[in-house]
């Protein structure tokens, strides 16, 4: 079967990963790789993770099978974490997934099955997974205008101009926040603007919740997410616990359908459950059961949320930080986006020659679209980084 085949082209981040990983440079910088670092450079287990999987190894007496879509339990703490009270649970099907990749291949996968002549909407630009996925399942894709690279802020003329264009049944993929790759969030008032388009369109929004608690607080960055399910009929949301658990290699993820009153819950839940069992039977239980025993306690709920704050203003500084080291080396604000976007990622303005020169010169590793993990960034490696930037991208 493989005697014609070549490999498939590496996952552009995988690629940078590698590359790191050989360079012998001992001031080498990695600003690649999606995960967070606490400013001594590692991904810490978090307090709360630690405590928890302590009592479970303490109580749990057999590792049978759970049900098709996970614990109840767990979905129903991820329930309240992201929708709050904006919709009755009776309108929320819900189901476990291996991880936030695993949520939003079921949703694409659920909706291919369903309403196959969808088109899915996709921001410019947006995490490469998306068309990856959405390509591999040949589903019809469309991007809309989304950033604008000379304001580092998004094109509201372009973004809604674009989505006008939706069909009804089709599915519109927003970030709940920290966009990945661009840093820069929709506003409330935005939410409110695309909850409109939807409602006059009839397109379905589907939310990628990767980073919830890691733009402003766990509250606010769910809020968008909240109002689109407590205005619309139908909405998706594909939510991950890999960053805000620090939970990456478990592979939390959970998938809600938002839907009408009554019988539509159940035909979601049942056909979700169903996907389940044909992709991989039953979702992953052990970072799921983490999630749902800090949830479900209160003392270790707070620490995980102090834990969680501590690393957004982690990040927050170094932003601050980056962007002051910057306004000194160039004389102008011409990066002051850096502190006016969130999360992990923003695009630092490079092409893929001057990132080459930022990493083969400078040792400092982005993604070639230019795209910056802020959380790899110290307080003693932002200078290097800053004089680096101003000289490359002068
Ligand atoms: C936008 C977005 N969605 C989903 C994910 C999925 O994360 P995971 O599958 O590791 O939970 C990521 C992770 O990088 C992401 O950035």
């Amino acid at each position: 079967m493989f005697e014609n085949r070549l490999p498939p082209e590496p996952d552009k981040i995988l690629r940078i990963m590698a590359m790191f990983a050989g360079d012998p440079r001992t001031d080498k910088v990695d600003l690649g790789v999606g995960v967070y670092r606490s400013p001594d450079g590692r991904t810490p287990v978090m307090a709360a993770v630690k405590e928890a999987e302590r009592r479970i190894w303490d109580a749990q007496e057999t590792k049978s099978y759970v049900g098709l879509s996970g614990d109840p339990a767990f979905l129903d703490a991820m329930r309240v974490l992201i929708l709050g009270d904006a919709v009755p649970a009776a309108r929320v099907a819900a189901c476990g997934t291996p991880g936030g990749t695993g949520a939003v291949r079921q949703v694409l996968e659920m909706t291919r099955r369903l309403s196959p002549e969808a088109t899915v909407w996709i921001s410019d630009p947006t995490w490469p997974n998306h068309p990856a996925i959405i390509d591999h399942l040949s589903q019809k894709r469309q991007t809309f205008r989304y950033y604008d690279a000379a304001t580092g802020g998004i094109d509201r003329d372009g973004m809604f101009a674009d989505l006008a264009r939706a069909q009804a049944g089709d599915l519109i993929l927003l970030h709940a926040c920290c966009h990945n790759p661009t840093g820069a969030d929709l506003t409330p008032q935005d939410w409110e603007d695309i909850a409109a388009i939807c409602e006059k369109t009839g397109a379905i929004p589907f939310v990628d919740m990767a980073y919830l608690g890691f733009a402003e607080s766990l509250e606010d960055d769910a809020a968008g997410t909240r109002l689109l399910a407590a205005r619309l009929p139908e909405v998706f949301i594909a939510a991950s616990c890999s960053k805000n658990f620090g939970l990456y290699r478990e592979r939390v993820g959970v998938v809600l359908v938002v839907t009408g009153e009554g019988g539509p819950q159940a035909a979601a839940f049942g056909t979700l459950a169903n996907l389940n069992r044909q992709n991989y039977a039953f979702p992953p239980d052990h970072g799921a059961r983490i999630v749902q025993t800090i949830l479900g306690d209160a003392a270790l709920a707070e620490s995980w949320r102090t834990e969680l704050r501590t690393m957004r203003e982690t990040m927050l500084g170094n932003r601050r930080m980056l962007a002051d080291a910057l306004r000194a080396e160039t004389g102008s604000d011409r990066f002051g986006f850096f502190a006016g976007h969130r999360g992990m990622f923003s695009l630092c303005g490079g092409d893929p020659e001057q990132v080459r020169i930022l990493r083969e010169t400078h040792g400092i590793y982005l993604i070639g679209d230019g795209r910056m993990n802020v959380a790899g960034l110290t307080a003693a490696t932002i200078p290097q980084v800053a004089r680096a930037l101003a000289e490359v991208l002068a």
